[in-house]
């Protein structure tokens, strides 16, 4: 690694790694993205410039000040890295991928819908979806039978979402789209986990599998939007207040292939960030028993065995924490970038017009300075008292800035509401000696899955206990 800031006629470069002479440091930040970025920022401070190659170089912002500056006070000076080819297939021109007056019109369009008077509405309904969804785990109850809860927790996010977007015709349909969005997964090509790597040819069989699942996939949205177009409409989620919206903003009819587009994309962000991040929030929770056991006793006291209101969603602290700290260890999304549209300074450092930036908010939630002994679950960092203490970027799962999450409030307070349930009911185990590595794909999931048994939750069965002692004193 290599040396100090340098200063080239007047601009100032930030210090970092050049890595190999050719492949600069692409090899480690392909085989461990997380780690690679992670190790720069402590090595190389709160900017730091990285060689990927003969003349190719990124900026990685990691300091909570400076990410404010690339994402807040310079914002305008950037655009979204959309050479996410493969992302664009499948999202086409949706708000994450859209720019300019573009995104503008269709953020416009959605913002009523994230108003928290809308999200609370949905909870009595959602909450209800999710209990005879988690009815299936009673016989894996019985059975004690080893599953992979990660594609089950995956499905849920799905039925939550598809449910919000595009309501009853979704829900027609969830079991096969599941079943479709489960075989993509498995063909999506694996990011190349070494320089060379992505130079090799995508395997044929897969390439074909993925094109056949976009076809199937795609059928079955159109499906959505032709019995959409032939109503009733309001048990059609968004669909409405999307054509609606558009028309009143453009004068033009919402064609066919731009709301697949708008479902799509809403669909995509909403349920493969909040699934992942189901996944870990009961994998941490299977490692510390007695923050289960604190966040179990807490549940039960509010909720008292029923469905969560909106209200009491929001009286649940230590829950919030949980899944707050599961949030800073395993960002659903992992890192984003950004590129330059013109020169600008970054902490005092030129970036030069064209340059990729990137945050990694796995490095970010690492950062000693603000988290001591950062690898290790600990929800008390999410007390009111030791939020104060630090910046608020410190802590970026939703990022910060015009193009932050839209549905930050959303996804805390469904996330809230499965947890709370499945608190209520179940404990999650991890089978001992199963593997748990991290895949960066598009949002951060278990690679080999997450192999759990299912048990009665230990809160019942401690109610349970209490009950049988209380009779024989
Ligand atoms: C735990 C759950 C979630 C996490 C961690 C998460 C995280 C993020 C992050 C980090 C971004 C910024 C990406 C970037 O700048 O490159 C983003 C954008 C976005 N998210 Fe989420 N998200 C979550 C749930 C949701 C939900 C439930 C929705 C609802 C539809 C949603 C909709 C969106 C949209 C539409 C954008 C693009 C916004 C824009 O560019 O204007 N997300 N999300």
């Amino acid at each position: 690694m290599s040396a100090d800031p340098h200063k080239h006629s007047e601009k100032l470069t930030p210090a970092g790694p050049d890595g190999h002479f050719y492949f600069g440091c692409l090899s480690e930040m392909r085989k461990d993205p997380m780690g690679f970025f992670t190790a720069v920022a402590l090595d190389y401070g709160g900017i730091a410039r990285i060689r990927f190659g003969r003349g190719n170089y990124s900026y990685l912002v990691s300091d909570p000040e400076l990410i404010r500056e690339l994402l807040i006070d310079n914002a305008s000076k950037y655009t979204k890295n959309v050479r996410y080819d493969l992302l664009r297939k499948v999202l086409g021109e949706g708000l994450l991928l859209s720019e300019g007056d573009v995104w503008k019109r269709q953020r416009k369009i959605v913002r009523p819908a994230f108003h928290p008077k809308e999200v609370f509405s949905q909870v009595t309904e959602s909450a209800e979806v999710v209990a005879r969804f988690l009815d299936r785990f009673d016989a894996l109850v019985e059975s004690n039978e080893v599953v992979d809860v990660e594609p089950i927790l995956s499905q849920l996010a799905q039925l939550l979402a598809g449910s919000w977007i595009m309501g009853e015709p979704f829900r027609r349909r969830a079991d096969r789209i599941a079943g479709i969005y489960q075989d993509a997964t498995e063909a999506w090509p694996e990011a190349p986990r070494s320089a060379l790597a992505a130079y090799l040819p995508p395997s044929l069989p897969k390439a074909l599998a993925l094109r056949r699942c976009f076809k199937d996939f795609n059928a079955q949205i159109y499906e959505i939007i032709e019995d959409f177009r032939r109503g009733p409409k309001e048990e059609c989620g968004l669909m409405s207040l999307l054509t609606e919206g558009h028309y009143e903003q453009t004068s033009k009819q919402l064609s066919d292939d731009e709301l697949r587009d708008q479902l799509v994309t809403l669909f995509l962000a909403a349920h493969e960030t909040s699934g992942s991040s189901l996944c870990w929030t009961h994998y941490l929770l299977s490692l510390h028993p007695k923050v289960r056991d604190a966040m179990q006793s807490e549940v039960a006291d509010v909720l008292g065995g029923e469905l969560p209101t909106s209200a009491e969603l929001m009286t649940l602290p230590y829950l919030e924490q949980v899944i707050n700290e599961s949030l800073r260890l395993y960002s659903p999304i992992h890192s984003l970038s950004r590129v330059a549209a013109e020169e600008n300074t970054i902490g005092g450092y030129t970036i030069p017009k064209g340059a990729t930036v990137i945050v990694s908010l796995y490095a970010t939630h690492r950062l000693p300075q603000y988290w001591e002994n950062p690898d290790v679950f600990d929800p008390e960092r999410f007390s009111e008292e030791n939020v104060a203490k630090r910046p608020n970027s410190a802590f970026i799962p939703f990022a910060t800035g015009h193009r932050s999450c839209i549905g930050g409030m959303l996804a805390s307070l469904q996330s809230k509401m499965v947890v709370s349930q499945i608190a209520q009911r179940y404990d999650l185990n991890l089978l001992p000696g199963h593997p748990v590595d991290l895949k960066p794909s598009t949002t951060a999931r278990p690679r080999y899955g997450l192999k759990m048994t299912v048990k009665k939750a230990s809160v019942l069965r401690r109610g349970a206990e209490d009950e049988r002692r209380l009779a024989n004193s």
